[in-house]
């Protein structure tokens, strides 16, 4: 087993992986991305994954040579030569490596990154339920494109880490939208609410499949805008997310949700969403 990277066409380990320091993705963020998992060495998701960087490359303007189900086989193959069960693969294409000038460099060749490596579970402890802090949204205003400019990101997440919470959320007025990596639910009497898409949150892969299956199973999966302070008076708050799952927010802002403890609704659909894995 070993972390594998390929960059535009070249196989090698990961650790002696690089690309020009005139990259745009380096000078710029000038770039967008993907983060794709394996389950038990099975892709989650690879065409709704693939999709959304087509439709993120599109909307800042890099067209890639490669077809979508060339990435697909790529991204097969660094599974296979990898060799890990539980596989963490990013996706990362940028505008390519040229003299740094805002305006887009002419005929330039994208760059195309992808990485391989082990999956880190999440703790025991996280999984049982985390706390999550709110911050000003501070992002821009395209959040459905999956943008190498984490910044904001970072910091929400930083500030988070050092106020003893696991992710940040952010709110845009007086609603909030997602984390600095997840996606955001919360119940609501029978109701489970998620904010509709749009310019400011990332159409999650796992978002989507949380809401199918809720709806499957007869639950009131609701689209709907919600605001902090409807947040605090929800019975149930989860997150979304590749590398989080379903997961259970027991406090926001060190206030109690609900009972405090994990909810019904969510262990229905964290239940739920591990069958649809593991099957
Ligand atoms: N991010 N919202 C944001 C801002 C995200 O960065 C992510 C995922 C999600 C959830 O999307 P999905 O279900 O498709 O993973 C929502 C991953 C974890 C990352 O950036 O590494």
């Amino acid at each position: 087993m070993q972390n594998m990277a390929y960059v535009n066409g070249a196989w090698g380990d990961l650790s002696s992986a690089s690309v020009s320091v005139e990259d745009r993705g380096f000078q710029f963020g000038d770039g967008v991305y993907e983060l794709i998992r394996t389950y038990h060495g099975t892709i989650f998701h690879l065409q709704e994954h693939i999709r959304r960087l087509y439709k993120s490359l599109e909307k800042i303007e890099i067209s890639i040579n490669e077809t979508p189900s060339q990435l697909e086989r790529i991204v097969q193959t660094g599974v296979e030569k990898s060799g890990y069960k539980e596989t963490k693969i990013y996706i990362q294409v940028t505008r390519g490596a040229a003299p740094r000038l805002h305006a887009f460099p002419k005929s330039v060749r994208p760059t195309l990154v992808m990485t391989f490596r082990e999956l880190d579970k999440l703790s025991p402890k996280v999984n049982k339920g985390v706390e999550i802090i709110s911050v000003e949204d501070i992002r821009w205003g395209w959040c459905n494109v999956k943008s190498l400019n984490l910044l904001p990101n970072l910091l929400a997440r930083e500030r988070a880490v050092k106020s003893g919470a696991f992710e940040a959320i952010f709110v845009r007025g007086r609603f909030v939208w997602e984390g600095t990596g997840s996606n955001l639910f919360a119940v609501f009497g029978k109701k489970v609410v998620t904010p509709p898409i749009g310019p400011y949150l990332l159409s999650g892969i796992t978002r989507e499949v949380v809401l199918a299956l809720g709806k499957k199973m007869g639950l009131k999966m609701v689209e709907a805008k919600i605001t902090l302070d409807a947040l605090y008076r929800a019975d149930e708050i989860f997150l979304t997310g590749t590398t989080v799952e379903v997961l259970s927010v027991l406090r926001l802002n060190k206030k109690p949700i609900g009972t405090g403890r994990s909810g019904t609704m969510t262990s229905l659909l964290q239940q739920a969403f591990q069958n649809a894995v593991s099957s």
